[in-house]
């Protein structure tokens, strides 16, 4: 693009409200197979905009909340795009603070900054993330809301933007690295985050729970508890919004919400096992199999229902792109937010028990039928989140396929 002095590529995508200047991904992929974001000087992915429209809703329904103007973060900005929606479309933003470590996409940001018209209202840095975040650590200078959206995993900034977080001040977190956090690589997770994954159906829920788990413990480190207001497991990448409250006794009480899931691969029975030390019990009560173990990992709520009904109003009227499936997927959330920890995928049951897979709204409507809560999951379309013990589950998939 002329009169753009970058010495790469560039467009411009519009986005939510505003128009940025990004690079021209199609210039990067010479195989079909090749993943353009990482090629370019500067990170921008067209497919995370639907992560920074719920971005928009939940920091304007926390904003909402606070009913003050409020001082924003994103310390690994990349062309900027989030931080500048932050700015046009969040009313009550009255400053936002990003940063990146690469130069290009620090200079990227600023022009897009400028661009929009926002360089008395967006600064700009060029700065290793937790060198930056450490800079606001101090009373006073801390923000109202930090969102760290990384490459991988968000746990390396994890302790930064704790500090840098307000008494009361909201942090969300996105994690990419799927493969350790759903355990395909179980000991990366366990290095991580400090959790053992399970590769379960349910493993996107214990993804979330495993990065809310290591956050909690980070917070408590510092005498800070948590509380999750919001999460949700889209296409590659999990993403948790959690309000931190400053007290000893409140990072107490957060640690009380960690524990595990015990799995059992031969006859899908999980249970809950709270606190943090490590469940004795290695034997599953149904089949006597060998239970497997998941945590230590959150198993407190991963929203709140408020939460989730603010983010909707504010979704209205502001034409995003992906309104429905925003709705559908916020509408999905709420319906599952006081249901059982874990959920039931009814095709690998069928696939184990050798049965054709019967609708999923009967299996729900059938196991209510048998006295239990049922609901579908927002984590996977297949699944139904229950209260029922497996075995209900498999009379009812069995009786539907035969
Ligand atoms: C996934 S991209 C950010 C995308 C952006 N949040 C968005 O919504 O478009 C991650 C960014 O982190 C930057 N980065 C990687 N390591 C960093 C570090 N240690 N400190 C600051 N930025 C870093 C990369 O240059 C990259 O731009
Ligand atoms: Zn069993």
């Amino acid at each position: 693009m002329q009169g753009l002095n970058f010495s790469f590529p560039t467009e411009i995508v519009e986005e939510g409200k505003v128009s940025v200047v990004v690079p021209k991904l199609s210039a990067y992929v010479k195989e079909a197979w090749e993943y353009a974001p990482s090629k370019a000087p500067v990170f921008y992915n067209p497919a995370m905009e639907l992560n920074r429209d719920l971005a928009v809703l939940a920091l304007q329904a926390y904003q909402k909340r606070l009913r003050r103007e409020i001082s924003v973060c994103e310390p690994l900005t990349g062309c900027g795009i989030r931080g500048v929606r932050f700015s046009v479309e969040v009313d009550g933003v009255r400053k936002v603070f990003v940063n990146d470590i690469n130069p290009e996409a620090a200079k990227l940001a600023r022009f897009n900054v400028e661009r929009n018209g926002l360089a008395e209202r967006v600064s700009v840095a060029n700065e290793d993330a937790n060198l930056f975040l450490s800079r606001y650590a101090a009373p006073r200078k801390r923000f109202d809301y930090i969102d760290v959206d990384p490459f991988g995993s968000p746990v390396p900034y994890l302790d930064a933007a704790v500090r840098a977080l307000r008494d009361g001040g909201l942090l969300a977190l996105t994690a990419t690295d799927m493969a350790p956090l759903c355990g395909v690589h179980s000991k990366a997770c366990v290095r991580k985050y400090g959790g053992k994954p399970l590769r379960t159906g349910y493993c996107h829920e214990l993804a979330v729970r495993l990065l809310v788990g290591c956050l909690t413990t980070v917070a408590a480190r510092h005498e800070i508890g948590i509380k999750v207001v919001f999460s949700h497991s889209t296409d590659h990448y999990i993403r948790a919004y959690a309000v931190a409250h400053y007290g000893a006794r409140l990072a107490d009480k957060s640690l009380r919400m960690m524990g595990y899931i015990l799995h059992c691969f031969s006859c899908f029975h999980r249970e809950k096992s709270e606190g943090m030390v490590s469940p004795l019990k290695i034997e599953c009560p149904e089949c006597g199999s060998k239970l497997n173990i998941a945590g230590p990992l959150w198993l407190g709520k991963i929203l709140d229902e408020d939460f989730c009904s603010s983010m909707k109003r504010e979704a209205d009227g502001r034409r995003l792109k992906r309104e429905k499936r925003i709705l559908r997927l916020l509408s999905l959330v709420q319906e599952e937010a006081e249901a059982s920890v874990t959920y039931y995928v009814i095709d690998k049951i069928c696939d184990k028990l050798n049965l054709p897979v019967p609708p999923l709204i009967e299996v729900m409507d059938n196991i209510k039928k048998a006295g239990f809560q049922a609901t579908p999951t927002h984590f996977n379309s297949r699944g139904v989140r229950t209260n029922a013990p497996a075995n209900v589950v498999k009379e009812v998939i069995t009786k539907l396929s035969t």
